[in-house]
């Protein structure tokens, strides 16, 4: 039997993922694709498998990793205290691109949230991940899954994405391969472990928004405040390529690449305007350019991203885009990449090119 994965034309097979469920079980790590990026995965409840996940990402460990349920999963099991309102939103965004904070059970391992008294669940919508779940002991398990890419980096996006980050020979026993992620950016987290005294928090903004919660719950989540718990998403910079990424608005875009031209710079430049003119300019090296509509430029950003990495470009210049609710996802994760490269313009302008 094979399990097919909507409009993309891979097929995985049954015994493929049978395999990487005993892996699991056993230990191992796995990556497997979801609708919002490729996670890395291992038993929610070893230990010693969510410290190799730490390991091989080099990420501290006090950053808390989500858990991925299969559809149906008890609650209950996971965590101590499961409000109404977790149980609606389950209801109305699950499986899909949502994670809550909750308060954890106390026997789940501590090391899956980084020590602290929550845990982060969530049932992901994509075939492949849903037939992982539902394979990997019984259905009843949980796979801790942060974003299948080193501590810092861009997200994956694709099965060759997770390979590029960790070579051929490296921590993972299989990569499981799901096709592109239809969504493209990391899931909403909203927590809900401190509801009674504070409300619901959005720690991190994705497709599911803050309003589409609030029609649910009847409460709009309130922005992350100083007391919410530790977020590696939300490091002010994150999601970041090896090239410095600059974000400016359409008209001043222009303007500097006019200069960086001059400067003799090579700009790799993601838009998503028609400036059919610009990109003609030779200071353009590469460009791409992505839908102005907000969950195609999510679903595209990532790989363009790391397209625009490999151009050897001194700068990846971004066309900022628009405000509003339904772009809240694309423009967190672009101001997180572009994090400390505010001098980086100047800088390319200012300097000699190196002969
Ligand atoms: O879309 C996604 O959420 C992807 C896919 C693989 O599911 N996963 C993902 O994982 O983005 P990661 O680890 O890269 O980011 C998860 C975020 C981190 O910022 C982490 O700190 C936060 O979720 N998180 C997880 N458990 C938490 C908890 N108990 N309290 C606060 N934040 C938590
Ligand atoms: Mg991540």
């Amino acid at each position: 039997m094979s399990v097919g994965i909507g409009s993309m034309d891979a097929a995985i097979d049954q015994a493929q993922i049978d395999a990487a469920a005993r892996a699991l079980e056993q230990g191992a790590l796995v990556a497997l694709p979801t609708e919002t990026v490729y996670g890395l995965g291992a038993d929610a409840e070893n230990p010693a498998a969510v410290a190799a996940i730490y390991a091989a990402k080099g990420r501290p460990q006090d950053h808390p990793v989500i858990v991925h349920l299969a559809p149906g999963a008890d609650l209950d099991y996971w965590a101590s205290e499961v409000p109404d309102e977790a149980r609606q939103l389950a209801a109305a965004f699950w499986p899909g691109p949502l994670t809550m904070i909750l308060k954890r059970a106390a026997r789940i391992p501590a090391a899956v949230s980084g020590g602290q008294d929550t845990v982060g669940l969530r049932c992901p919508s994509h075939p492949v991940a849903i037939a992982l779940l539902q394979a990997f002991k019984g259905g009843r398990g949980g796979i801790a899954a942060p974003s299948a890419n080193k501590f810092g980096n861009v997200s994956p996006t694709t099965a060759q994405h997770v390979r590029d980050e960790f070579g051929a020979a490296g921590p993972i026993a299989m990569v499981l391969d799901g096709g592109q992620s239809e969504v493209g950016i990391e899931s909403t987290i909203v927590d809900l472990s401190r509801l009674a005294s504070l409300g619901p928090v959005l720690l991190r903004p994705g497709q599911v928004s803050a309003e589409a919660i609030a029609a649910v719950i009847d409460q709009l989540p309130l922005a992350p405040d100083a007391a919410a718990p530790r977020a590696s998403g939300t490091l002010a910079s994150h999601y970041a390529p090896h090239t410095p990424v600059a974000m400016q608005d359409s008209t001043t875009l222009q303007a500097t690449l006019a200069q960086l031209h001059a400067a003799g710079r090579k700009v790799a430049l993601i838009h998503y305007s028609n400036l059919a003119n610009l990109a003609n300019l030779p200071a353009v090296h590469a460009a791409v350019r992505l839908a102005a509509r907000p969950n195609e430029f999510a679903h595209a950003l990532y790989a363009s991203l790391r397209a625009m990495d490999t151009t050897g470009a001194d700068l990846i210049l971004v066309e900022a885009p628009p405000h509003g609710d339904a772009w809240l996802g694309v423009n967190d994760r672009l101001r997180r990449a572009a994090h400390g490269s505010c001098g980086i313009v100047h800088g390319l302008l200012n300097r000699q090119v190196p002969m």
